[in-house]
């Protein structure tokens, strides 16, 4: 993991966004302390970064969203809340305690009819997966996130929308060390996308709460 950069600036003005653009919200609240309480790691998305992925679903009229890494599914909450009443949300998790704090928290949310959870590595489960999906959130393991994209597109169709989380990594991404397999993951997810005429994508680079990092987005062309 590089060396993350923290800004104590960032941070304030998150807190000055959640206060304007994030009603309070008990299902999200109560998935981020029962999350901790279990132990799980603090690396969930921020509450304006779960807001933007809502909206860029909504955007897409997803009515067949995919998310790889479900972690206590606080993404997961953001996501399965853009979709219609007759909408599918599947999420793919390796690890079982996370997958299982994740089912109370998508049931507290009232979502659970939305959401199928998969439990296992996801190189073992997306080819088990029919798309096409409209929108697909990338947020597992970054060492297979070129494999993981690889699969988003081949369970996409003209138009869906690719969104990655830690494409930064605090800008290790430009010089990643040879133990940092992360940031060489993403890396060569990039060059994958460079040389594949199926997809449009840029990247924005974010700071916040969560440090300097970004998220890719792509786009399936027709
Ligand atoms: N999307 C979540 C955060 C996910 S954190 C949110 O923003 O709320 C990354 C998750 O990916 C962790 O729960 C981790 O257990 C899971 N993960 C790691 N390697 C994986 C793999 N090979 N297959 C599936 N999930 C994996
Ligand atoms: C890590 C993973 C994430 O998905 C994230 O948003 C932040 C950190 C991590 O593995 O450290
Ligand atoms: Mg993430």
């Amino acid at each position: 993991m590089p060396r993350k950069v923290h800004n104590s600036r960032w941070s304030m003005v998150d807190d000055y966004l959640d206060d304007r653009f994030i009603p309070s919200d008990p299902a999200l609240a109560a998935a981020q302390k029962a999350s901790a309480a279990a132990g799980l790691p603090d690396i969930a998305v921020t509450a304006t970064q779960g807001k933007f992925l809502h909206l860029l679903a909504r955007m897409q009229g997803a009515r067949r969203i995919l998310e790889i890494g479900t972690l206590g599914g606080y993404s997961t909450i953001w996501l399965a809340r853009a979709l219609p009443p007759d909408g599918h949300l599947v999420t793919l998790e390796a690890d079982a305690t996370h997958l299982n704090v994740a089912r109370e928290n998508i049931a507290r949310a009232g979502l659970s009819h939305l959401v199928e959870q998969r439990l296992g590595p996801a190189l073992e489960t997306l080819p088990q997966l029919t798309g096409p999906f409209d929108f697909i959130f990338i947020d597992a393991d970054k060492d297979n996130a070129a494999a993981y994209f690889g699969w988003s597109v081949r369970l996409s169709r003209p138009g869906t929308a690719i969104v990655v989380d830690n494409v930064i990594r605090s800008g290790a991404v430009v010089s990643p060390r040879s133990s940092d397999t992360a940031s060489r993951g993403i890396h060569a997810m990039n060059e994958a996308i460079r040389l594949n005429p199926r997809v449009s994508a840029t990247t924005i680079q974010t700071v916040g709460r969560k440090g300097y990092d970004g998220f890719l987005l792509a786009l399936v062309n027709e």
